[in-house]
């Protein structure tokens, strides 16, 4: 099919989810799924339905509230799974099935452990399946990347014939280098007898570090859709990062002359920090585009040349990608209206976060640092994000002590279903292990903390400190997330957060017992 138009299937919330360290809420899901509609992508795929209840529910969820963008889920070449992704995606005004099956004589042999010619007419049944809910089917041989060239037109073709709309090449493993993918989508296009029935799309992972050239080598060979993710998050070391190929296609016109993609590129720091700060995954300073240092320029011939002329040592500018200089002038003397000023200037709509709510949080903050930064609001509008509707324990007071030499105390205070308790621990190796003790003998939880990280969020000394933990309690892994100007309360914040996380996955649970009996 010929277009000009570059489609930007986005898959943050299957491929980049699928390698987080503790699943998104459905509300988090939900929180990027909308942030990606204002970016403008056109295909976002965001889960696996038939995988679990809450990939389900997540998948049903965005499907019911997204407008402006495609919704997709994925299955495998399997009636259960394309039945499943249907019934999740059905209430989208627009949406698409993808299905896949592995080609490469590896997979096929030592996974599938299925003939080639099986695995293609698995293939067509599937491609047959999912067309009978929706003309919009995607179909994906995994592992392409090391698939021989024949087999992969055969499939393609055989794909294309049962109905399917789309043929994503997926470089699996991140193996290939770009000449060599680039030739597999010149081959494609050109022995393929029916690819003008159908969009050829790319979806490669970044292994060997090539996961944006090799996306770009597809477009300049006949490729019109990107798979990718935000900042790059998916499987081992990642998908193929949105910002970049993007960016890339806007910045070199002179190489992709006509070629262009539906992104609003002023969204794209913001979606960032949203999905580095909601699935716990911090940026690398130097990553291209949406790092801290993509537009810092350190050296001083670098900054001289910068003075005389930007062009000398910047290719875009921050303003494209939405970035902007920080203001410092919110104090607690500063209004509702002001407060959602700020938000505004960054982007933000009333849609996004619960005024009330920040504004709360903002006079705290105000009270205790004077000054508020447009980057302390954001950090408290995505705490927000990360909080559930309903909190069974919450937190009063805490106090820590340590001594030098000594073990540390603390005693802390919690409202546990509305009931007040008391709790005073010794012997912590720390402040913070001292506290940790006395709220696992408040709920009585046996939690492992797989993960302990501690962020400024802000700059200087009176940046806040974000603790981002991971707690693993039967078998599942849950996120806690908290936020203050005392490291300790962050630490005491986060733990309760993934508390309140554990308290909720079991009601959830009781709750589709129940409706099983
Ligand atoms: O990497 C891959 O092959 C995939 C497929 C499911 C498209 O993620
Ligand atoms: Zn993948």
């Amino acid at each position: 099919m010929a277009t000009n138009n570059i489609i930007i299937f986005d898959t943050t919330l299957r491929d980049g989810e699928q390698a987080l360290k503790a699943s998104l809420t459905v509300k988090e899901k939900l929180q990027i799924a909308l942030a990606l509609e204002r970016l403008g992508v056109d295909v976002m795929e965001v889960g696996f339905p038939v995988s679990s209840e809450g990939d389900f529910l997540s998948v049903r969820t965005i499907a019911e509230n997204i407008k402006n963008s495609r919704v997709c889920a994925l299955s495998r070449a399997m009636d259960k799974d394309i039945d499943a992704a249907y019934e999740a995606l059905k209430v989208a005004d627009a949406y698409r099935i993808h299905t896949f099956i592995a080609s490469s004589a590896l997979h096929v042999e030592a996974k599938l452990k299925r003939s080639f010619d099986e695995v293609v007419e698995m293939a067509i049944q599937a491609v047959k399946r999912a067309r009978n809910y929706t003309d919009d089917v995607e179909f994906s041989c995994e592992d392409a990347g090391r698939t021989g060239i024949d087999n992969i037109c055969r499939i393609v073709e055989a794909a294309i014939s049962a109905g399917a709309t789309t043929v994503n090449i997926p470089d699996t493993v991140g193996f290939c280098l770009p000449t060599e993918y680039g030739s597999i989508m010149a081959n494609v296009r050109n022995r393929v007898p029916n690819i003008d029935k159908a969009i050829i799309s790319v979806h490669c992972h970044n292994d060997l570090g090539m996961a944006t050239a090799n996306s770009l080598t597809a477009v300049l060979n006949g490729a019109r859709q990107i798979e990718c993710t935000i900042n790059g998050i998916g499987e081992r070391a990642g998908n193929t990062a949105l910002e970049e190929v993007v960016m890339a296609i806007k910045t070199r016109q002179d190489m992709f002359n006509g070629l262009d993609t539906r992104i609003n590129t002023q969204e794209i720091h913001r979606v960032s920090q949203m999905v580095s700060q909601l699935c716990n995954m911090p940026i690398q300073p130097n990553k291209a585009i949406v790092g801290d240092n993509a537009f810092a320029h350190s050296s001083g011939i670098h900054q001289d040349g910068m003075l005389k002329n930007k062009n000398t040592y910047e290719i875009m500018s921050p303003e494209s990608i939405g970035l902007k200089k920080e203001k410092l002038n919110l104090t607690a003397r500063s209004g509702r209206a002001a407060v959602k000023g700020h938000m505004a200037d960054m982007g933000y709509t009333e849609a996004d976060y619960d005024l009330d709510k920040l504004y709360d949080a903002f006079l705290k903050l105000a009270d205790k640092k004077g000054q508020v930064f447009d980057y302390d609001l954001e950090a408290l509008a995505f705490i927000d994000m990360q909080q559930g509707d309903e909190d069974r324990l919450t937190l009063d007071v805490i106090t820590s002590q340590t001594l030098s030499g000594l073990p540390a105390s603390a005693f802390v205070q919690v409202a546990l279903d509305g009931h007040r308790i008391n709790q005073t621990s010794n012997g912590g190796n720390g402040p913070v292990d001292a506290v940790y003790n006395a709220i696992m003998q408040i709920v009585g939880m046996d939690l492992k903390m797989s993960h302990y990280n501690l962020t400024a969020k802000g700059e200087g000394a009176e940046a806040l400190g974000q603790v981002d933990i991971v707690v693993e309690y039967e078998g599942r892994r849950f996120h806690g997330v908290g936020l203050a100007t005392d490291i300790v309360e962050s630490s005491a914040r986060a733990l309760i957060h993934a508390i309140n996380a554990i308290y909720r996955s079991q009601k959830v649970a009781n709750l589709t017992k129940n409706l099983k009996h």
